[in-house]
């Protein structure tokens, strides 16, 4: 409701490099003053995107246009980092340069200064995406008065899901995890291999930046935010962007002027005004975004989402609106990964075991989701009195930290992992990362879920308030379960994986085999696990026919077995 007002108070036509540096400046101007304010990922966020405002994804024909590249932004402005990526598609490789400027106001200029194609109809939107056109460079270099002195970080190349486990690709973790001797060192090498680059970062809030930029052409006051596994440090490569739409609050009103925009009201409950408004979104993104692609609007969820390809970085992406708990659940989830070092070498474990196992799946179902399972190995670690509570995390918060959701749901907890009492900083237990990978499976290979739920919050194991199968409290809305989707079948398997996963990291034999350790884990079960085996199209008409599916809370009587996707 608040967005849709916000958005509806009028369409103050500027053109768009007025409006482009008025933004800017304002950006800026609240960036300093949140700056001082923000802390833990809060203040991440406000830097990686303040980042994404001053740069450029630019197409190149090769890594080698770099000098030329730099040369000609040179032009517009103090260039601070040039980063190369290439991706590889169907025999077609493209190369791209994310370019970083110091200003912003140089980002202005170069949008002044650039053009369309001619020839063939195109959709004229200006974005923070170009193409450096061959030709031209010569010249211009000549007159460019500044000299090359800057290195471009080089030679990356985005992998594709098959490419990260296919061990014949230069970059392969279950390569580099072969030559590790000690198991903890291997969850280790896995993390490192895995976890997002910098790179990677950079253009996931590029990508929010370019969205943003589109939509406040339309719209006032509103922000693109990245939120989940891209943002909370448990994502690893090629995983999925979430992306939330929602109200830029921050932006100051001039509540003194006389004048106010005439604005259309909005008549219907909020969840239809967020339907109908994301339906209208998805069809001006697929025709007008460059590089969006493949748009599929999720409406009838709990939480309606807009999916769709990213081209330029080959990424799947949701996005949904006013979803701020989401935005909360992954300050939250981040803080978790942020009090103790293992806990994010130890998420990723269990996710790349999970997906190997096809516990977890691409595909929404009755299984459980990655969201769900980082949360069973947070609850683990807090019986190991690795983490707090959130009931503790609550107790220490400040002034500072209270933040209230819609629906007025109250998702204040500390943010400061300084301010947590030494005792929760120190921890007596000092396990390793093979111990607790050990440990996780013995716990829930013997765990009651039949009797007992998972509760965060309160740090301990509740009796079960539902008849689901699997009871995980949602740790911000405790009367939500974020399991009740999966069904007896999937807990049963989760529990009889982990038995099978005690016994393979028991037996393996690593003097004889170079299968030990968590490459153990990582090989694919052969069960009766055919119907998550879809290819993207069977995917596409899943989702498409059970929306219902992506919803944070689904309906019992889903059987995924019964789907005729024919
Ligand atoms: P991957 O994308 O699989 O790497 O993990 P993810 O943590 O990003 O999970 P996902 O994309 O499924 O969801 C994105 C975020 O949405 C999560 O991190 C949560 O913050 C939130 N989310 C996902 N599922 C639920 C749910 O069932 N309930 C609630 N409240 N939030 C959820
Ligand atoms: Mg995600």
């Amino acid at each position: 409701h608040c967005y849709c007002k916000k958005f509806m108070m009028g369409t103050n036509r500027l053109k768009s490099r007025n409006r482009l540096s008025i933004s800017s400046t304002i950006l800026q101007h609240r960036n300093n003053k949140q700056n001082t304010e923000a802390v833990g990922l809060e203040a991440e966020i406000i830097k990686r995107r303040n980042q994404a405002c001053r740069s450029l994804l630019i197409q190149v024909y090769s890594s080698k246009s770099h000098n030329d590249l730099h040369n000609y932004c040179s032009r517009f402005g103090d260039v601070l980092s040039m980063h190369h990526y290439q991706i590889n598609s169907q025999h077609v490789c493209q190369n791209y340069i994310l370019v970083e400027f110091e200003d912003i106001s140089s980002i202005n200029e170069v949008m002044s200064s650039a053009s369309f194609v001619n020839g063939d109809y195109i959709a004229p939107v200006k974005s923070s995406v170009l193409w450096f056109r061959k030709g031209q460079v010569a010249a211009l270099q000549r007159n460019s008065k500044k000299k090359t002195t800057l290195s471009v970080e080089n030679g990356c190349s985005l992998p594709t899901d098959q490419e990260i486990w296919d061990v014949s690709e230069t970059f392969s973790p279950v390569k580099l995890v072969i030559s590790v001797s000690q198991i903890s060192g291997q969850i280790i090498v896995l993390y490192e291999a895995l976890k997002l680059t910098d790179l990677e970062v950079r253009l996931r809030f590029h990508t929010a930046h370019h969205l943003e930029h589109y939509f406040s052409r339309l719209f006032q006051n509103m922000k693109v935010l990245p939120f989940g596994s891209s943002v909370n440090g448990f994502g690893r490569k090629r995983c999925d962007l979430d992306l939330v739409l929602v109200p830029d609050d921050s932006e100051e009103h001039n509540a003194t002027s006389r004048l106010v925009f005439h604005s259309k009201s909005m008549r219907h409950n909020d969840r239809t005004e967020t339907k109908e408004f994301l339906g209208i979104l998805a069809n001006t993104m697929q025709h007008f975004i460059p590089g969006v692609f493949n748009v599929r609007k999720i409406l009838e969820a709990r939480v309606p989402i807009i999916k769709f390809r990213y081209d330029y970085t080959h990424t799947e992406c949701d996005l949904s609106a006013t979803n701020m708990t989401a935005i909360y659940m992954t300050e939250l989830l981040n803080l978790y990964g942020e009090i103790d070092w293992r806990v994010r070498p130890l998420v990723i474990a269990i996710r790349v075991w999970a997906k190997s196992q096809e516990i977890t799946s691409d595909v929404p179902g009755q299984w459980i989701t990655n969201f769900p399972l980082t949360l069973l190995v947070l609850f683990y670690l807090q019986q190991k009195k690795i983490l707090p509570s959130l009931k503790t995390l609550k107790l220490y918060a400040t002034r500072s930290d209270i933040r209230c959701a819609e629906n007025g749901i109250d998702c204040t907890f500390l943010r400061d992992i300084n301010k947590l009492p030494a005792d929760y900083k120190y921890k007596p237990n000092q396990d390793t990362l093979e111990t607790l990978l050990h440990g996780f499976f013995e716990y829930y290979s013997t765990f009651d879920f039949n009797v007992y739920g998972i509760c965060i919050r309160e740090g301990t194991q509740i009796r079960k308030p539902s008849r689901s199968a699997l009871h995980i409290t949602n740790p911000l809305e405790t009367t939500l379960n974020v399991c009740k989707n999966v069904n007896l079948y999937e807990v049963n398997r989760i529990i009889s994986m982990s038995h099978d996963a005690i016994y393979a990291l028991e037996t393996a034999d690593k003097s004889t085999s170079s299968c030990w350790g968590i490459m153990t884990l990582l090989k694919v079960n052969n069960g009766n696990t055919n119907q998550r085996k879809l290819n993207s199209t069977e995917k596409q008409r899943i989702e498409e026919k059970f929306p219902e599916n992506h919803s944070y809370e689904i309906s019992d009587k889903f059987e995924v077995s019964e789907v005729n996707i024919d």
